[in-house]
C-alpha cells in the first residue's frame, strides 16, 4: 500500500488516478481547491473506508499548500502527483496582454508545484516520487502558437523540476515530468485523443517504474521518452 497526494483532484486526470490508486489498494490523499464543489471525489472518498480523504489546497496559494499538506497528517508520503492546471489565455496576445491570466498561469504551473514540493519534503523518503504534470506544448517539438503563458509555464516547470532531480538525487527522491497525452477532460474536451482512464493507467505505470536513474527525465503518458 502506497501512500499517494494528488493535487487538483476534483476532476479531469487527477480523479481518475485518485479512482485508480484507491482501486489498488492505497491510500489516498486528494487535494482539492474547493472540497465542496468536488462531488465525485467526495463519492470517491465516501466509499473509501477512510482510505481516500479529501481536503482543500489551492496551489496557487502558499498558505492554502501548507495548510493542505498539513491537514494529510505527518506520515510518510510514497508519491505526490503536482496535476492541478488551467488552460489560461488561448489566442495569441501581443497588444493587450491579460497579465493577471498570464501571472495565474504561471502561478499554478510553476510556483504551485514548488510549494507542493516543498510542503511535502519532510516526509519523503528515499524512493518517494513526485510527478508533475507538463504538456507537449512545453516541448521544442510542437509546431503551434497561441497558449503562450501555457506553454512557456509548462516549460518553466520541466526545467525547474530537473533542476531539483539534480538536487535531491542524494536524498534518493525521484522527480518526474510527464505529458499526460491529449485527454478527454474539460480541459482537452471530447475530442481529444484518449480517455482520462488510459492517460492514468499509463501514468501510474510509468510512475511506479520511474527509477532514479531516470530522474528529472521527461515521458510521455505510455512510457515513451518526450522530447524537451
Ligand atoms: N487534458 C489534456 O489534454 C492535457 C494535455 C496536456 C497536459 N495536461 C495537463 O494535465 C493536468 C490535468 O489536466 P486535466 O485535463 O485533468 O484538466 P481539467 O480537467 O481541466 O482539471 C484541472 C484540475 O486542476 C484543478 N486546478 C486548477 N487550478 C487549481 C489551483 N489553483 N489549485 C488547485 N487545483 C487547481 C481544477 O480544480 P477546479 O475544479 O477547482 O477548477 C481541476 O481539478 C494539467 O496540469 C494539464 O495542464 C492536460
Amino acid at each position: 500500500m502506497a501512500n499517494v497526494a494528488i493535487t487538483g483532484a476534483a476532476r479531469g486526470i487527477a480523479l481518475e488516478l485518485a479512482r485508480q490508486h484507491l482501486e489498488n489498494g492505497d491510500r489516498v490523499h486528494a487535494l482539492a481547491r474547493d472540497p465542496a464543489r468536488a462531488e465525485a471525489l467526495n463519492a470517491l472518498a465516501a466509499g473509501s473506508g477512510g482510505r481516500l480523504t479529501v481536503h482543500a489546497m489551492d496551489v496557487g496559494d502558499d498558505a492554502s499548500v501548507k495548510a493542505g499538506a498539513a491537514a494529510t497528517g505527518s506520515g510518510p508520503i510514497d508519491m505526490v502527483y503536482n496535476v492541478a492546471g488551467m488552460v489560461g489565455t488561448i489566442a495569441p496576445e501581443f497588444d493587450d496582454v491579460d497579465w493577471k491570466t498570464f501571472d495565474e498561469t504561471f502561478n499554478v504551473h510553476v510556483k504551485g508545484p514548488l510549494r507542493v514540493l516543498n510542503a511535502f519534503l519532510p516526509r519523503l523518503g528515499a524512493g518517494a516520487k513526485v510527478i508533475n504534470f507538463s504538456s507537449q506544448l512545453a516541448a521544442s517539438t510542437w509546431p503551434y502558437g497561441g497558449f503562450h503563458a501555457y506553454a512557456a509555464s509548462k516549460a518553466a516547470l520541466g526545467r525547474l523540476m530537473r533542476s531539483i532531480a539534480a538536487d535531491l538525487k542524494d536524498r534518493g527522491i525521484v522527480i518526474g515530468i510527464v505529458h499526460p497525452g491529449y485527454v478527454q477532460t474539460d480541459m482537452g474536451g471530447p475530442d481529444a485523443e484518449i480517455t482520462p482512464q488510459e492517460s492514468a493507467s499509463g501514468i501510474r505505470k510509468l510512475a511506479t517504474e520511474w527509477t532514479l536513474e531516470k530522474s528529472g527525465d521527461f515521458y510521455k503518458w505510455n512510457g515513451e521518452p518526450h522530447a524537451w
